[in-house]
């Protein structure tokens, strides 16, 4: 799509701190002139037409803590990670594997900056992976799956599922969901789950072969030791919803040499509580670094490199992996989906309808 002019103007939602109300604010984004005397992306650039985002528990969490100083750093923070649009222009000495015209999903990875609920987009291909459609999802389910589905494949990194026995904690989450289906995927023997009752069917077709009611048992230590004595340590325990519970027990818990990998630490909230469950979270990842555990403990993140995304694309394009929408809520309707998210009652993502594709 050629541009007339150096400076594209368009509608995108974002705040100063957690003091500020999102808003929906004017944006620009420069563009450079080629030789035809149009405008086009700046070089190395992918500038996207964004059709829907998808909100993650980061996205707010980041509204909350980022301090009042930072407004300094950007008056304009966006909202919003994962995208599904179509690529509109592409500057020149890009390295990307997509073309203008193509419908692409993927996760705008610069975390103070813009965001995806926003109507176009410039990423920058080295850091923000983007990858082709599927041709068998639509488009609101393209937004759906990149960070969760790229998390989970993170969590999983290393570790061979085959014949193995694995606790999932936090099942019922968008990024447990998928490590399920990748346990199952991997070969696992066992998969045993937290999750509530109320996804019992769901969770068992995508693989579980036991699961524990976090809302009957809050304190799930007990179950878990049951489920050992019957059928032996496990191999792997995979966090997606964060606490301590299982520590005083661990080492009944978990196989020595095994490991315990988690995407949130000691602490899913924020404020002190989430500090404190910080510190303790990175002094056992001292302490597992420096073998001083019976067990690998990692806190990880999702991998900006985009190497996975093609990975997970498969996934998705053979029919291995099923994507989870809670609702779709239109761009002017920015606020209830966030607190959608904030109730942690959402059953798969929250979706933002930027323009539906013509
Ligand atoms: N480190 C990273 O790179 C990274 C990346 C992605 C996400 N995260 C973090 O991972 C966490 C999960 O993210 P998400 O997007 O997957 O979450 P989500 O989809 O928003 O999770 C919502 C689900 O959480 C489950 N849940 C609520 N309370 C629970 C509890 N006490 N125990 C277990 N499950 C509970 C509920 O499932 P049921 O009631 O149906 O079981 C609910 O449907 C968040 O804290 C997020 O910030 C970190």
């Amino acid at each position: 799509m050629p541009f007339t002019s150096s400076k594209l103007t368009y509608k995108a939602y974002a705040y100063k701190n957690g003091n500020y109300p999102i808003e929906l604010i004017d944006e620009t984004i420069d563009l450079v002139k080629d030789p035809q005397g149009t405008y086009v992306a700046p070089p190395g650039k992918i500038l996207l037409k964004i059709n829907y985002a998808a909100l993650n528990p980061v996205d707010y969490k980041l509204y909350h803590i980022k301090p009042s100083i930072l407004r300094f750093y950007n008056c304009k923070q966006g909202f919003g990670r994962d995208f599904s649009g179509e690529v509109v222009s592409i500057g020149k000495n890009t390295s990307t594997s997509v073309n203008v015209g193509d419908f692409v999903q993927g996760i705008y990875t610069p975390i103070l900056d813009k965001g995806s609920c926003a109507q176009y987009l410039l990423v920058d291909p080295k850091h923000c992976p983007v990858t082709t459609k599927p041709t068998n999802i639509s488009l609101a389910q393209a937004a759906a799956w990149p960070l969760v589905l790229g998390t989970a494949m993170q969590l999983g990194k290393g570790l061979d599922y085959k014949d193995s026995k694995v606790l999932v904690l936090g099942a019922g989450t968008s990024v447990g969901r998928y490590v399920v289906q990748l346990a199952k995927l991997g070969g696992a023997r066992e998969v045993v789950t937290t999750n509530s009752a109320r996804n019992k069917d769901l969770i068992s077709e995508l693989g579980a072969t036991e699961q524990i009611d976090y809302r009957q048992h809050p304190n799930f230590l007990n179950p878990v030791l049951e489920n050992v004595k019957n059928s032996g340590k496990f191999n792997f325990i995979i966090d997606c919803f964060g606490g301590t519970h299982l520590f005083p027990e661990i080492n009944h818990i978990l196989v020595k040499n095994g490991a315990y990998h988690t995407i949130v630490g000691d602490s899913p909230g924020h404020g002190l509580d989430a500090m404190l469950g910080g510190v303790k979270t990175i002094s056992r990842m001292a302490f597992s670094k420096y073998g001083l555990l019976n067990y690998n403990y990692e806190l990880r993140f999702l991998d900006n490199n985009s190497g996975w995304i093609n990975a997970a694309r498969e996934l998705i394009q053979e029919g291995k992996v099923k994507i989870f929408i809670d609702k779709i809520y239109p761009f002017d309707e920015l606020k209830q989906a966030i607190e959608r998210l904030e109730s942690g009652k959402a059953e798969g993502k929250v979706v933002v309808e930027v323009a539906r594709s013509e």
